[in-house]
């Protein structure tokens, strides 16, 4: 598990506002999904796409000018698919205050050749940290699919 992971950080610069000033959620919804992407096609190997990307709620504004990082961990897998925790953080960079501002599910596929689902490798949680996001997620999974 340690090696399926993925992180983006980016300044937030002013063409990335919202018309309050702050970091547009779209924006936002982006860096997210390519985090998770980095994690998914490292796992997988190979390409993998965006299934679904759960409920995120915006519940603090990230200003422009804060230093954003979101990093991806591939927390569970079926056959093809592969279940992504995207944790978001935002840093004031000139006082170094760093604070976790979100957290996403997002689900990634993987594709072959023909562009059609692919098996993944098995995911092997290693350490006590690891098995607990293992079987989070897990229990996410079943209660997504209830
Ligand atoms: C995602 C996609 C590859 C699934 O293909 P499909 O032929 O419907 O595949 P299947 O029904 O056989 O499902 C394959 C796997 O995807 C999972 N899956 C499919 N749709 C899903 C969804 N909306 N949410 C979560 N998982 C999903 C299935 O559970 C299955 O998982 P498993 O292999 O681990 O058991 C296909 O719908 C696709 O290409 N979508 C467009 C993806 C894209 O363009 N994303 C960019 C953002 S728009």
């Amino acid at each position: 598990m340690s090696y399926s992971v993925g992180s983006i950080t980016t300044f937030v610069m002013p063409h990335m506002q919202n018309v309050r000033g702050d970091l547009f959620g779209g924006e936002l919804m982006a860096l997210v999904d390519q985090a998770a992407a980095v994690a998914a096609i490292r796992h997988a190997g190979g390409p993998a796409v965006t299934a679904s990307i759960e409920r995120v709620d915006f519940r603090e504004r990230i200003p422009v000018g804060a230093l954003v990082t979101c990093a991806a961990t591939v927390d569970y897998v079926g056959n093809s698919s592969m279940d992504i925790t995207v944790e978001v953080y935002a840093e004031h960079v000139s006082s170094g205050e760093k604070r976790h501002t979100h957290t996403a599910h997002v689900v990634f596929v993987a594709l072959d050749d023909a562009g059609k689902p692919k098996r993944v490798p098995r995911l092997l949680p290693e350490t006590e940290e690891e098995r607990e996001r293992y079987h989070r997620a897990e229990v996410h999974r079943q209660q997504r699919r209830s």
